[in-house]
């Protein structure tokens, strides 16, 4: 008999049928009840054992988290809580649990810290927070490669092991197969990294922004979607050492087309979480209303998940420059009774104070702030005809700062090589970019989704370590 998943059981009840369902032992009460889940949806079914017709080996070996298959009839429920149940009539033991080793993991029926789950890494899967925030990433990465299908964009794969830094940051991983004890030496001590496998110095990407710039100057519109690496020290609960970002990158857009396709973007994600994760959403939803009761009220959200989804895709964003912004936070309050730790000041990186001050306390929206000074921003971003900004945007939301960074991209030549100078970039090194500003060279556009920091959003999870199965970060690659 070929077995069914309880999302379908659940779904479209047909009760009457006899049906085989195999899952994990989330509960067994009174040596009748099992609680049954299997991953396909967060939801248990229950099956009802008439302990009678069972032998008690048996019945002895379905304990939590053991794997079981039950074959049944399935009813209306006589009890409250569920529509159906299923009544069995078969019980295959496939997998035993030893609850005393149950006991020490998260998959002891109780509540667990969020802390003591990432230990667990390899088997927080089991949980329903985990079970429902992987799916949901499911769904996230999805409704992405549609969004994008279905307005004509080609995904486009970057390699991950380049020669370039597109970011300019220079937190960029070394990959290198010589022998760490015995390289081969330059005359000035140096590696020589012509000896190395492929010839130069490479490293893992940051981005493959460059790359896609090259295609979407061919294929019109493009977007990657991938790992990225950032070597940068920072043990935040927003940064991860690898992360996923997606970049889509389009001939012809220039700033204001870049703000709009951002937007709907993002809009759209939070509207396809809502229409198609459901009962997912909802649990996030209820146990963080539970959580946020226990904290004192003025540190409580003023909106649940599921109301701040539906806020962003009902309002618009706020648009504003950097020289605005930098004025509305030198004229408020909070600056002039100095609750700021960092200066303000036109010319600054904002910090993450700055951000969130203009997200969460002056707008109570998602921002997109534009126009920031050249200096602290990257080589690539266009020119303004004032001489001192860029054609970059940052997209802030609410508890995560900043979700993304984009621009529109210098194509004028003479410009670019200049900025190349400016930071100090080889243009020799990027013949292949600054090439492509020679044959039919056009304004175009582009920017980056952290894809953990947009899992964090529509899931609430506040550690971008509890959106991604494996999380790596300083002094932790476990698993
Ligand atoms: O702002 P960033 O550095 O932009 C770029 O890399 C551009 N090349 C994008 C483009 O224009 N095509 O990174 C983009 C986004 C950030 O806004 C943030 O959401 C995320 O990537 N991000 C990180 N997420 C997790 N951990 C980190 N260490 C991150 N660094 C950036
Ligand atoms: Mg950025």
């Amino acid at each position: 008999m070929k077995r069914v998943k309880i999302v379908d059981v659940l779904n479209q009840p047909q009760v009457g049928q006899e049906i085989l369902i195999k899952g994990w032992v989330r509960a067994f009460r009174s040596n009748r009840f099992i609680q049954i889940n299997d991953g396909s949806t967060i939801n248990t079914l229950q099956a009802v054992v008439d302990f009678e017709k069972f032998d008690e080996a048996i019945l002895k070996k379905i304990t939590t988290a053991a794997a079981v298959g039950l074959k049944g009839i399935l009813i209306e429920s006589q009890g409250s809580g569920q529509a159906v149940e299923l009544q069995v009539t078969e019980i295959e033991i496939i997998g035993e649990a030893n609850p005393d080793d149950v006991q020490r993991t998260v998959m002891q029926p109780k509540k667990h810290s969020l802390e003591f789950l990432r230990e667990q890494a390899h088997l927080r899967f089991r949980t329903n927070v985990f079970g429902a925030v992987f799916r949901i990433r499911h769904a996230v990465a999805y409704s992405i490669h549609k969004y994008f299908n279905d307005k004509g964009f080609f995904y486009l794969h970057t390699p991950i092991i380049t020669g370039s830094d597109a970011e300019g940051a220079g937190e960029m991983f070394r990959v290198t197969n010589l022998d760490p004890k015995n390289p081969p030496l330059n005359e000035d001590g140096t590696v020589n990294y012509k000896e190395d496998f492929f010839g130069k110095a490479v490293n893992l990407t940051v981005s493959g922004q460059l790359e896609a710039e090259l295609a979407a100057l061919a294929l019109g519109q493009v977007y990657t979607f991938g790992p990225t690496f950032r070597a940068e020290n920072s043990n935040t609960s927003r940064h991860l050492a690898e992360f996923w970002m997606i970049e889509p990158e389009v001939a012809f857009n220039d700033l204001l087309d870049n703000m709009n396709l951002t937007e709907d973007f993002l809009k759209y994600i939070c509207q396809y979480v809502m229409d198609n994760c459901a009962d997912d959403l909802s649990f996030l939803n209820d146990r963080e209303v539970q959580e946020q009761a226990q904290k004192p009220q003025n540190e409580r959200n003023e909106l649940t998940l599921i109301e701040r989804l539906k806020f962003v895709v009902n309002n618009e964003f706020k648009r504003l420059t950097y020289t605005e912004a930098i004025d509305v936070l030198q004229n408020s309050n909070h600056y002039k009774k100095k609750k700021f730790q960092y200066e303000v000041s036109w010319g600054i990186d904002l910090q993450s104070e700055h951000e969130r001050y203009l997200v969460e306390k002056e707008f109570k929206c998602p921002v997109i702030l534009t126009n920031y000074p050249a200096e602290i921003k990257a080589f690539y971003m266009r020119q303004n005809d004032d001489g001192k900004t860029v054609a970059a945007m940052d997209v802030l939301f609410p508890g995560i700062g900043e979700i993304v960074g984009g621009s529109q991209r210098e194509e004028r030549m003479d410009i670019l090589k200049k900025k190349c100078a400016d930071f100090n970039i080889d243009e020799e090194e990027l013949w292949w970019y600054m090439d492509t500003r020679k044959f039919g060279s056009v304004p175009h556009a582009g920017f980056g989704l952290g894809f953990e920091r947009m899992i964090m959003f529509v899931t609430g999870m506040t550690n971008i370590r509890d959106v991604i199965p494996f999380p790596r970060t300083p002094q932790n690659a476990e698993f």
